[in-house]
């Protein structure tokens, strides 16, 4: 009975690599510790707030961003590398490349990005086609636990790189890192 995908996917900011609403207890989940946002000043500017809610399993995450001015082509690429104890990042041990806007065109094309990409869409109002118009877009109290990783990844500090371009001109619109610490626990729904 267990449905599990993965992907790593998000809109202004993070994440996650697994997605799962199945009946498992124990989860490999991330605890952020801090994220950094660069925007590419001309067209997008992007704050963030990572909330602990009393309990590190209990960790939400809001993103605001606004688009300054329309964006035609956008492809996002997610890199997940290891931290070691000494702070140094390893080597990428999962990375990704999404089309954006060819998702967004037809969201069936992709099962595993669309069932992370619904999921952020219904906590808020992201870009929903391209072009991508000027406007505020954000989400709310995405619930860092609901993101489960992929089982065989190490409990190990870790950083996810999420950089979005444009695929016409190798543009940099906005470079997200999430830095966190896998931890397994006990999932409470
Ligand atoms: C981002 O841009 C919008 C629209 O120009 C502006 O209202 C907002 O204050 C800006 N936010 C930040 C954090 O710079
Ligand atoms: C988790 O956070 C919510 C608010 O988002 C709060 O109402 C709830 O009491 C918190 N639960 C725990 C176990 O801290
Ligand atoms: C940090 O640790 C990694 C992995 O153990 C090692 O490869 C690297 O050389 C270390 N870097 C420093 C600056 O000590």
């Amino acid at each position: 009975m267990r449905k599990t995908t993965s992907l790593a996917f998000l809109f202004g900011a993070v994440l996650l690599l697994d997605f799962d609403k199945s009946y498992s207890l124990m989860r490999l989940s991330p605890i952020g510790i801090k994220a950094t946002v660069k925007t590419n000043k001309l067209y997008v500017n992007a704050s963030y707030a990572l909330q602990q809610n009393g309990d590190p399993t209990n960790q939400t995450l809001d993103v605001e961003f606004y688009i300054l001015r329309q964006i035609k082509s956008l492809k996002a690429s997610f890199k997940y590398y290891l931290v070691a104890f000494n702070g140094s990042v390893q080597n990428a041990l999962i990375s990704r490349t999404v089309d954006v806007c060819s998702y967004m065109r037809r969201p069936s094309s992709d099962r595993l990005v669309n069932l992370v990409y619904s999921h952020v869409q219904r906590l808020g109002h992201i870009p929903s086609k391209c072009p991508i118009e000027p406007g505020q877009y954000y989400f709310r109290n995405l619930r860092t636990a609901d993101l489960q990783f992929p089982i065989f990844l190490p409990e190990s500090e870790f950083m996810l790189e999420c950089v979005y371009y444009s695929s016409t001109t190798q543009n940099v619109y906005a470079e997200f890192r999430y830095y966190g610490k896998l931890t397994r626990f006990t999932y409470l729904p």
